[in-house]
């Protein structure tokens, strides 16, 4: 089976949590009774990936160091962090990552994204795939702030990102594996709209060229950006805790 190797991605203004985030990263802040970024990191670590490498951004990056040091009390073998210049978005941050990678393959999760169950199966079935990428998806109440899949005989036609009127209630969380070749995608990406390189292009060049393969996430998953959905995680976490 291929090793794979980890990268959390904790840059970004944290502009929806305003002013929460006006002097700190808002992966830091608390989500019941730890920092945002030690769920990503347990998701990780939880899937047997602990080389990982920590991409971050903005006034606060030197906090990350402070706050996670060599890796090894969250059960890391060898933590790195790479410093994101701007707002270039989740794929721009992903380019970081490429010397860190050294053509293995890579298990991608946003900071900011909260899970209930461990993804070991999953990340097993991706050491073992020959080749392609692999999400986990979910059924939401609200897949219009999301990338929103579409489905054709069992397998994704496409994602599009934050539809008006989405197709489906099934999103692409922000759990992402890729070969090698997703550095390659991401230089031939172009700004959308919002000026970001997107994930959401990533995933579909994979889907174009068959390689897209997919997986439903069991128990609960939550971003944690607004108000709303940072209220959530820490429900749902504290909920977890008290079982
Ligand atoms: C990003 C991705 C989106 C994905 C989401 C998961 O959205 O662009 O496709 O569904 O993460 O958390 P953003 O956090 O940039 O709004």
């Amino acid at each position: 089976m291929d090793n794979i190797k980890g990268i959390v991605l904790a840059g970004g203004l944290g502009t929806r949590l305003y002013p929460l985030t006006s002097v700190t990263n808002k992966h830091l802040l608390p989500v019941y009774s730890k920092p945002m970024i030690y769920y990503p990191i347990q998701t990780l670590v939880e899937a047997g990936i602990k080389d990982i490498m920590i991409v971050t951004g903005g006034n606060n990056a030197g906090d990350f160091l402070r706050l996670l040091g060599s890796g090894k009390d969250l059960g890391l073998r060898h933590i790195e962090y790479a410093y994101q210049k701007g707002q270039g978005g989740i794929a721009d941050a992903l380019r970081l990552a490429e010397d860190f990678a050294d053509g293995q393959k890579i298990a991608v999760v946003l900071g900011d994204n909260i899970i209930e169950k461990p993804i070991k199966k999953f990340a097993d079935k991706f050491r073992k795939q020959k080749e392609g990428a692999r999400i986990l998806i979910k059924k939401v109440d609200d897949p219009q702030r999301f990338g929103v899949v579409e489905f054709r005989n069992g397998k994704i036609l496409k994602i599009t990102e934050k539809p008006k009127k989405p197709k489906t209630d099934y999103i692409v969380t922000g759990i992402y594996m890729y070969d090698s070749k997703v550095f390659d995608i991401v230089k031939s990406l172009k700004p959308s709209k919002r000026k970001e390189l997107e994930i959401t292009d990533v995933n579909n060049r994979y889907i174009e060229r068959g390689q897209m393969h997919y997986d439903k996430l069991p128990g609960f998953w939550t971003d944690s950006g607004t108000f709303e959905s940072l209220l959530r995680a820490n429900n749902l976490v504290a909920k977890k805790a008290a079982l």
